[in-house]
């Protein structure tokens, strides 16, 4: 393992425009760089490179980094070979290891290559089993898409890994999930007689498995890989890897709930579907998906699971969801799934369907809180209102936000004024009151703000401390990671943030923050605003605990909580 200091000093010496422009020419384009992104199809630039924070972004496929990270991505360079390159270049020489954990740093550092030896295993075996061979040709499928998407099949047997890796027993095995020990201590195959699904990183990693039981196994229908330290089910979609040039073509993403769905849609030639991994999308699913488009259609069952799910996709799309990105619903006739659907009308119908019964997000908000009450009735309007108005008010994209509230007021039939005076509605203003030169200060949280400063200037980090954050957002989760590292090393600067953020469970959004912040000018001191923030924060803690006593009865309080209740007042 490569010294800490070494990385940070390592990335304070090299010019990341330098790296970049060697293999990428780059462009002035106000404080910051660009060009066609290398890692995606396009045709007008959206690969951005911060000269001063030292870091690259995306704004097209979300490719996202450091220095290192771009040798990594466009050379194919593992992460130690990056860091000799980059070493090389600038005449430093790359420290021997002083980890004082070598051998777990190894480990980790394998579990890559364990699952890609897992994977080409799978698939060599799929090749030589005649019954799942024929499994998936009943379901439609050819040699090809199933080569797509790397399906394999893991044959019957308790140790066949065993022939795969030289020590069964290695803990790497166990700790990538392919191999599970028991209370007894035996060591035996997780998957055996499935067909499996690799799942894929967006580097193109095979992080995790999905195995399908063949038609009579057992229970349950589909294993999944446990979530490992390359895999977190909340943050990872199934098929994004291969949908991404066809997300960018087609300018839209399709979310289904299966695997199946997925492959059955590219067989079919709909090849912009992704699917999450048996766990109802998260804001993290979509953030990492509206990085890709803007147009985002979560596709369920027509059944009420998939009522169910539709909703709550809806309820963590609400916080994420931007001023020009669409997101919509659409339920397939009961009895369907995408896979069958789409084999039974094909591509044409599919996207018929798609084009004609897509339900926007606002409508389908709107549909579902008006069932359940009487708008025909004073009641059923208050109700109405008041079910509304928490879900309202977690949209943060200023535009849509003001569309729904006027809209939640004719369906009542009252005034725009009356509806503000109702919620307690400030008037539409500028959501930050930070200096005027942070160009986009987009509307966000506490936290997210509070999470651009940090990164913008880590050294802020001092002056935060975590029993501030009472919330518990992703943003408010997200920025305790931040601050965790920064506060084990005060002195990283934004690059070496970045760079760290990635092993992180909330890697996407730290990435997300690094795009936001990317054209904030170099000279900008945040500090102002980042202490009128935390004074924010202070008064909100006071006045959460303030309600909090008060609302005790005078009674049930200690002598110390009657001294701070009348400290805080
Ligand atoms: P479904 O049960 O809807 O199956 O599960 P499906 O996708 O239609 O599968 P086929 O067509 O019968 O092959 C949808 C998703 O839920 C997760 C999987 O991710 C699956 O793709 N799931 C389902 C599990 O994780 N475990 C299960 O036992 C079942
Ligand atoms: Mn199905």
């Amino acid at each position: 393992m490569i010294p800490q200091d070494f990385i940070q000093s390592l990335l304070s010496r090299v010019d990341i425009v330098d790296v970049i422009d060697r293999r990428v020419p780059l462009k002035k384009a106000g404080a910051n760089y660009q060009a066609c992104c290398p890692f995606h199809n396009e045709k007008s630039p959206s690969f951005t490179v911060s000269p001063s924070k030292q870091f690259y972004h995306c704004f097209g496929c979300g490719a996202h980094g450091t220095a290192i990270g771009f040798l990594m991505e466009y050379a194919g360079l593992s992460y130690v070979d990056a860091i000799k390159a980059l070493a090389d270049q600038t005449g430093m020489t790359v420290p021997e290891s002083a980890t004082p954990n070598p051998v777990r740093a190894q480990q980790t550092a394998s579990l890559v290559e364990v699952m890609q030896r897992a994977e080409q295993y799978y698939r060599q075996q799929l090749k030589l089993s005649a019954t799942a061979i024929e499994y998936l040709k009943k379901r439609g499928l050819t040699g090809e898409i199933a080569a797509r998407f790397g399906l394999g099949y893991a044959p019957n047997g308790w140790q066949n890994l065993g022939a795969v890796f030289e020590h069964y027993a290695d803990p790497a095995l166990h700790e990538a999930g392919l191999v599970v020990v028991n209370d007894a201590g035996q060591r035996y195959d997780r998957f055996r007689d499935r067909v499996m699904f690799p799942i894929i990183n967006q580097k193109g990693d095979v992080i995790g498995f999905g195995g399908r039981v063949l038609d009579g196994g057992g229970e349950p229908k589909y294993l999944n890989s446990p979530e490992t330290p390359l895999f977190q089910k909340g943050s990872e979609l199934y098929g994004l890897f291969q949908a991404r040039r066809a997300i960018r073509d087609a300018g839209r993403v399709i979310v289904v709930e299966g695997y199946m769905d997925v492959v059955a849609l590219a067989q079919h030639g709909v090849e912009y579907a992704v699917a999450t991994l048996g766990t109802a999308t998260t804001a993290t699913h979509l953030q990492k998906l509206l990085r890709h488009t803007d147009e985002v259609v979560f596709c369920f069952d027509g059944d009420s699971a998939g009522q169910r799910a539709a909703w709550r996709a809806l309820e963590h799309s609400l916080p994420i969801v931007t001023d020009s990105s669409r997101l919509g619903f659409l339920f397939l006739p009961e009895s369907h799934d995408p896979d069958s659907y789409v084999r039974e009308f094909g591509r044409a119908g599919f996207e018929t369907m798609l084009s004609k019964s897509v339900v926007p997000l606002s409508a389908y908000l709107f549909k579902q809180i008006a069932q359940q009450h009487d708008l025909a009735t004073d009641e059923g309007k208050s109700a109405f209102l008041k079910a509304l108005q928490p879900l309202i008010a977690q949209v943060t994209a200023p535009s849509l936000a003001l569309m729904l509230r006027k809209r939640a007021a004719e369906l009542v039939q009252i005034d725009m004024a009356e509806l503000a005076a109702l919620w307690h509605l400030k008037p539409v203003r500028a959501l930050s009151a930070g200096p005027a030169r942070i160009k986009r200060p987009a509307p966000a949280s506490i936290s997210r703000h509070l999470l651009r400063m940090l990164l913008f200037n880590p050294s802020l980090a001092q002056y935060l401390t975590e029993d501030l954050l009472t919330q518990t957002d992703t943003d408010t989760q997200t920025l305790r990671e931040v601050l965790v590292i920064l506060h084990q090393h005060p002195h990283l600067d934004t690059a070496m943030l970045i760079e760290q953020g990635q092993h992180q469970l909330h890697a996407a959004d730290i990435e997300q923050c690094g795009a936001e912040i990317m054209d904030w000018e170099a000279d900008l001191d945040v500090t102002p605003e980042f202490n009128l923030v935390l004074e924010q924060l202070r008064m909100t803690g006071k006045q959460t605990r303030m309600q909090v006593l008060a609302q005790k009865s005078l009674r049930d309080l200690t002598d110390e909580e009657k001294k701070e209740l009348q400290q805080l007042r």
